[in-house]
C-alpha cells in the first residue's frame, strides 16, 4: 500500500528527479562554466556514483512513499553507460506512472531508439538557440544546433512526447525567442521559455540578465496570437499557452517572476545518492550510506519520511531575502 507523506507546508511527495551522472559534454555558461568545470574539476569517482541496483531500490522505496513520477537528469544523463537497462528496471516499478528524461539532445540520434524500446517515451530537450554560431558559443563546446535539431527529429519520428527547453538570457539569446517559437510551432512541439535562474554559485546570475515571463509574453504576442491553457496536473512547473487556432503549445517556467514553491512536490537525488528537498538547497541528506551499510527498506523509508516531514523549502518565494553568498548546489550536480 502506498503511503502519502507531506512536508511542513502540506506538500505531498509526488515527483523524484534522479541525477545519473554529474558529467556533461556541454559547458553552458549558466550551468557549467568552462573556467570552473575544467579538465581538473573533481567530478564524482565511479565508486561514489549510485549503481543501477541502488537507484532502482531507492526508486521503489520512493514509490512506496507516494512518488508517481520519475525524471532522469544529469549533468547529461545520456553519458551514463547502459542507461536503457536502468530505464527498463524503473518502468517496472509499481506505482510509477510517468517517466521522463531531460537531455541536451546531442546523443539522441545515436541512442533514441534504444531508449524508446526500453520504455522511455517522454523527453525534455534543451536548446537555447537555432542560430549556429550563437549555439556553438552557448554550449561552450562548439556543437552545432543541427546536431540537437536532428536529435529532436529522430526522437519525434520514434514517437517520443517531446518538450523543448530554452533558457532565455537578456541580451544573449532573447532575439531567438521568435525564431524558436516559429520553428517549434511548425513542428507541433511544445517550447518552454525558462527564466534564467540563480542556481548554484558559479553562473554569474543577476536580475539584469533575467527576461521575465511578462517580457517574453509581450515579445511573443507581437508576432503570434496566444491563449492560456489549463495546467495538466497539480504542481505543473510550466504555465502553458497555445497558439490560437492550432494545438501547438508553448510554456513559461517562471521561477524568478512568479515562483511556484507552494505546489512543489519534487524531491531530488544526486548521482552520489544525496537527497535534496530543493533545487537551491545547500546540503543534501546522504542516502547512499544507508544503501551501503545494510539498512533495511523500512529504515530508509523512515529516514526519507522524516526528512520530507521536516521540509520547509521555498527558496524562489523568498529569493530576495537570501544573501547572495548563500551556498547552493550546482545545477549540473542536481540536474535542474
Ligand atoms: P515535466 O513537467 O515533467 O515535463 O518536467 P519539468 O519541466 O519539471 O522538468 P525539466 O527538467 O524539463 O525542467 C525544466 C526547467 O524547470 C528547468 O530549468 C528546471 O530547473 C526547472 N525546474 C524544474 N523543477 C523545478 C523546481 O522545483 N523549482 C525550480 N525553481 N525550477 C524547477
Ligand atoms: N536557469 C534556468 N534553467 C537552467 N537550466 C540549467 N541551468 C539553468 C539556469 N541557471 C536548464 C537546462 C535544462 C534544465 C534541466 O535546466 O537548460 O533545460
Ligand atoms: Fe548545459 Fe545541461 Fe550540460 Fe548544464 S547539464 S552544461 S545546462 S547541457
Ligand atoms: Fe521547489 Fe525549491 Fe523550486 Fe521552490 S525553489 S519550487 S521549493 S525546488
Amino acid at each position: 500500500m502506498n503511503a502519502l507523506i507531506t512536508d511542513g507546508f502540506n506538500r505531498p511527495l509526488h515527483d523524484l528527479r534522479i541525477s545519473v551522472t554529474d558529467r556533461c559534454n556541454f559547458r553552458c555558461q549558466y550551468c557549467m562554466p568552462a573556467e570552473i568545470f575544467g579538465p581538473d574539476f573533481p567530478f564524482l569517482p565511479k565508486n561514489e556514483v549510485l549503481t543501477f541496483e541502488e537507484i532502482e531500490r531507492l526508486a521503489k522505496l520512493f514509490a512506496q512513499l507516494g512518488v508517481k513520477k520519475i525524471r532522469l537528469t544529469g549533468g547529461e544523463p545520456l553519458l551514463r553507460r547502459g542507461l536503457p537497462e536502468l530505464i527498463r528496471k524503473l518502468t517496472l516499478i509499481e506505482g510509477i506512472t510517468d517517466m521522463g528524461l531531460t537531455t541536451n539532445g546531442v546523443l539522441l540520434t545515436r541512442l533514441a531508439k534504444e531508449l524508446f524500446d526500453a520504455g522511455l517515451h517522454r523527453l525534455n530537450i534543451s536548446l537555447d538557440a537555432l542560430d549556429e554560431n550563437l549555439f556553438k558559443k552557448l554550449n561552450g563546446r562548439g556543437v552545432s544546433s543541427k546536431a540537437v535539431m536532428e536529435g529532436i527529429d529522430k526522437a519525434c519520428e520514434l514517437g517520443f512526447h517531446i518538450k523543448v527547453n530554452m533558457v532565455v538570457q537578456k541580451g544573449v539569446n532573447d532575439h531567438e525567442i521568435i525564431p524558436m517559437a516559429e520553428y517549434f510551432r511548425n513542428k507541433g512541439i511544445t517550447l518552454r521559455f525558462i527564466e534564467f535562474m540563480d542556481v548554484g554559485n558559479s553562473n554569474g546570475w543577476n536580475m539584469e540578465k533575467v527576461i521575465t515571463k511578462k517580457e517574453m509574453y509581450e515579445i511573443l504576442s507581437s508576432h503570434f496570437e496566444i491563449e492560456p491553457v489549463d495546467a495538466a496536473y497539480f504542481g505543473e512547473v510550466a504555465k502553458r499557452y497555445r497558439f490560437k487556432g492550432s494545438n501547438a503549445e508553448l510554456g513559461f517556467i517562471t521561477s524568478v517572476s512568479e515562483s511556484f514553491c507552494s505546489s512543489c512536490t519534487r524531491a531530488r537525488i544526486s548521482a552520489d545518492g544525496k537527497l535534496y528537498t530543493c533545487l537551491f538547497a545547500g546540503n543534501g541528506h546522504d542516502l547512499r550510506v544507508l544503501l551501503r551499510d545494510g539498512s533495511t527498506d523500512e529504515t530508509i523509508k523512515n529516514e526519507i519520511t522524516s526528512i520530507w516531514n521536516k521540509r520547509a523549502d521555498r527558496y524562489s518565494d523568498e529569493r530576495n531575502n537570501h544573501h547572495p553568498s548563500k551556498k547552493k548546489i550546482e545545477m549540473s550536480y542536481i540536474g535542474g
